[in-house]
């Protein structure tokens, strides 16, 4: 009997990167919260940003990001949960963000959207809502560096991981197999010490984590080695 269809052998697995989600720390002092995380190791930095129409939930402008673009070196991506992305792309990347991820439920002209990130000389990301299937991605690959499967219904923190996507992560794993592109395939919401072997197994590789990291006992240096174990352990190799 053959593996069970949300675990995906990969021949040429990357080394699996974790990225704290900001949404849990002291927005009075993120200049601190910022440095602290590129203490602790982490690959990437994300940036939830809301809206209060795409998501019932409102935080951070470009100027909050800007400002806190001194206090590290480390990578910022921004998660842009917002109706219209466009009007905002340049000033997240100016705002320094080198990855610019946007929902595919909120892009009605996706494919050229996603150019244009690559154009403001940043990388580009399309994230996808728990319901929306994997194919809403199939022609846009080319135009991606990153796809992006929402483990949770988006808008905040602390919320239950969906076992349900994890099917759809192998799909999209499959699909980018299939490509031959070397595009990231991110999972974000309710990744813990006992979510991530599912979703690395399916096949993601890059792990946003908040509300477990910041509530690790142990700090947020052993969280993310603890993350980056069992999901590097976790990855099916062919
Ligand atoms: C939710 C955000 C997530 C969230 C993750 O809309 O996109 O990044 O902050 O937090 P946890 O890990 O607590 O689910």
């Amino acid at each position: 009997m053959g593996l069970p269809d949300e675990r995906v052998p990969m021949s040429s697995p990357r080394p699996p990167l974790i990225v704290p989600s900001v949404l849990p720390a002291d927005f009075g002092r993120l200049g601190e919260e910022v440095r602290a995380l590129a203490d602790a190791g982490v690959d990437r930095i994300q940036w939830d940003v809301m809206d209060g129409s795409f998501v019932p939930n409102l935080t951070f402008g470009p100027d909050v990001i800007a400002d806190a673009r001194a206090a590290t070196d480390t990578p910022f991506e921004a998660h842009l949960m917002i109706v219209d992305p466009d009007r905002y792309l340049g000033q997240y990347v100016e705002a320094g963000c080198e990855l610019v991820i946007v929902h595919a439920e909120a892009c009605p002209h996706l494919h050229r959207t996603l150019a244009r990130i690559r154009d403001l000389g940043a990388r580009s990301g399309v994230a996808l809502n728990p319901h929306t299937p994997a194919e809403q991605v199939a022609h846009v690959l080319e135009e991606t560096d990153l796809v992006l499967a929402m483990t949770v219904n988006p808008g905040f923190g602390g919320q239950a991981y969906i076992y349900a996507v994890e099917p759809k992560i192998a799909a999209l794993r499959r699909m980018i197999d299939d490509s031959g592109l070397a595009i990231e395939l991110e999972v974000d919401g309710g990744i813990t010490d006992v979510t991530i072997p599912g979703a690395a197994a399916a096949g993601a590789d890059v792990f946003i984590s908040g509300s477990w990291l910041y509530g690790y006992e142990a700090g947020k240096a052993a969280a993310v080695d603890r993350l980056k174990t069992l999901a590097d352990r976790a990855v099916v190799r062919s």
